[in-house]
């Protein structure tokens, strides 16, 4: 049975799309079918596996409220042999207010997901940075929560929202919710601050923390404007390295 989580953090610019894009692609090298789903409408995870977002003609947005029922007319397949993507553009900015009169408006995405659930072994799912419907409705959608957390000074301002949000999600639309981990990303080993974040972090989340970190690194950056994950772009790169270390102790805790 397949695995869904959602990469979420209500800030934005902390590395969420960048590890749903990169984690995915990872994990799909090894042996598993990846499913990545992009539900925020700035539609960047698209964007960066090579998804002409001007071109699409039905997005996530026609699973939600446009009445499409089979996932699978949306999904396409990605330069990844076993990473397929499920993706949205700016159509999909509409439906957050759209959402607030359908009917069990959290449960949207997860029933539209449910028919697929077993073709992959697991399906992530890229959030927007705020905490809107349609973040509520991935919460809702996933069995477990990935968190990226920035190496900056502010980095623990926001993780008891986060908790609290967390929280809320499990005493209402979703009990069974998981926190799956916590990656800390543009880690820079050369300052006491990076240091301190990660002092400060595994204080807060102890084994949560994953032991991977993801350095600053520009090939991360770039590869979005190559339409490929780092894996693809720069197989050699610290940044591809990471996130492929950061595969191996994912799917190692998963199958343990
Ligand atoms: N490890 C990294 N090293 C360097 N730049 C990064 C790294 N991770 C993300 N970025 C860049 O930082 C910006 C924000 O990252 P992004 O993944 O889009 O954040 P979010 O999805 O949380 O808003 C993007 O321009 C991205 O290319
Ligand atoms: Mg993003």
């Amino acid at each position: 049975m397949g695995k869904t989580i959602a990469i979420f953090n209500q800030k934005g610019g902390v590395g969420k799309t960048a590890t749903a894009v990169n984690l995915a692609a990872s994990i799909s090298t090894k042996k598993k079918r990846v499913l990545l789903v992009d539900i925020d409408p700035q539609g960047n995870a698209s964007g960066g596996l090579g998804i002409d977002k001007a071109q699409l003609e039905s997005t996530v947005y026609d699973l939600l409220l446009g009445g499409e029922k089979d996932p699978k007319a949306i999904i396409q397949n990605t330069s990844m042999a076993n990473l397929d993507i499920l993706p949205s553009n700016y159509d999909l900015a509409g439906a957050e207010i759209e959402l607030v009169n359908q009917e069990k408006r959290e449960f949207c995405l997860k029933e539209a997901l449910s028919p697929i659930k077993d073709d992959y072994d697991y399906i992530f799912i890229d959030c927007p940075p705020t905490l809107g419907l349609l973040s509520l409705n991935a919460l809702t959608a996933a069995d477990s929560v990935l968190i990226p957390i920035q190496c900056e000074y502010y980095a623990l301002e926001g993780v008891s929202d986060l908790v609290n949000t967390i929280k809320l999600i499990k005493s209402g639309s979703n009990p069974d919710l998981e926190v799956q981990g916590i990656v800390l990303t543009m880690y820079d080993r050369r300052t006491n601050l990076s240091v301190e974040v990660v002092r400060e972090v595994k204080k807060h989340f102890e084994d949560k923390l994953y032991a991977s970190l993801i350095p600053r690194n520009i090939r991360i950056a770039e590869a979005p404007g190559y339409g490929q994950p780092i894996c693809a772009y720069d197989p050699f790169s610290k940044g591809a390295r990471s996130y492929m270390n950061l595969a191996k102790e994912f799917i190692k805790k998963e199958e343990k």
